[in-house]
């Protein structure tokens, strides 16, 4: 991920701006200024050069133009422009997990839309329930990392007693500000039963306290066991809506932060 406050942002917009302007500048007076060399015949009746005559862009213009607009915009496109990324906590340890399967096909849509994307599959790392006193362990390096790294990051629960699961609120706890303050959040629910909503709202308030900007559109997928078929959605609906969770990631990955949430300014404690 490109790290930048909203401030280093705006310079590098302004320095695009700029190289676009300076660019059409250069090519404008290449093409309007200089001689130019007349395709038509000689007895069309119009000059061989000048304002009445059409342009041919020579061979050498074509190519300092473009070199002109690779100096000046390559190295400000990679430092401002640089794909998304997404990445993916699933919240189920299950072998054959339902919201590991949705996840995907969000994360899929989520590099279809040109994010880089990373699948946290929490049966790979090693965290033991969180204990204060013992941040450092296992796998929580690499856990904060990886969501250090990136832009969005969806948080893939199954409902558990009408809320997310303690596999996420784990994961959560060994993170914090530094991991969610200003990241994009996309929520995405699975439910054995028919009233998945709890799972998500119950994120998103998590989310606020830690300043996260959560994405409006939600996806809850119901009824789970009869969802899926050989690890793809048989309903066309449903899989719409977790893909567009994953659209939605990319498109609001750079959003500009909102100012901090009061309930965050009082959620001292975490690293005290
Ligand atoms: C401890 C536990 C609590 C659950 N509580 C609920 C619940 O409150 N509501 C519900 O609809 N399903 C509940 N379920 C069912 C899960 O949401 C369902 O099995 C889901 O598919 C699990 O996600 P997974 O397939 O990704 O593991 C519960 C399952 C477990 C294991």
């Amino acid at each position: 991920m490109v790290d930048m406050e909203p401030q280093a942002e705006r310079y590098c917009r302004l320095l695009i701006g700029l190289s676009l302007t300076l660019l059409t500048l250069g090519i404008g007076y290449l093409v309007v200024f200089q001689h130019y060399t007349c395709e038509l015949p000689s007895d069309c009746g119009r000059p061989r050069s000048g304002v009445g005559c059409f342009p041919v862009l020579s061979r050498e213009r074509l190519v300092l133009g473009l070199t002109l607009q690779w100096l000046f915009l390559t190295p400000s496109r990679t430092q401002c422009m640089s794909d998304p990324h997404v990445a993916g906590l699933c919240g189920s340890l299950r072998d054959a997990s339902y919201t590991r399967v949705a996840l995907g096909h969000a994360l899929d849509e989520a590099a279809a839309f040109g994010a880089t994307t990373t699948r946290i599959d929490l049966r790979e790392y090693e965290l033991p329930m969180f204990d204060p006193d013992n941040r450092d362990v296992g796998d929580a390096d690499r856990l904060q990392r990886e969501l250090r790294d990136a832009d969005s990051v969806i948080l893939a629960s199954p409902m558990y007693h009408g809320s997310y699961s303690g596999v996420v609120k784990n994961a959560l706890d060994y993170s914090g500000f530094d991991e969610f303050e200003n990241t994009t959040v996309g929520l995405l629910g699975i439910a054995g039963g028919g009233f998945p909503t709890g799972t998500v709202e119950h994120l998103r308030s998590v989310c606020r306290a830690l300043n996260a900007w959560v994405i409006p559109h939600q996806a809850v997928v119901p009824n789970a066991s009869s969802q899926f078929e050989g690890g793809e959605f048989v309903d066309e609906k449903m899989a719409d809506r977790v893909a567009v969770l994953g659209k939605r990631t990319v498109e609001y990955a750079n959003i500009e932060p909102d100012p901090p949430s009061f309930r965050s300014s009082e959620n001292v404690g975490g690293t005290d």
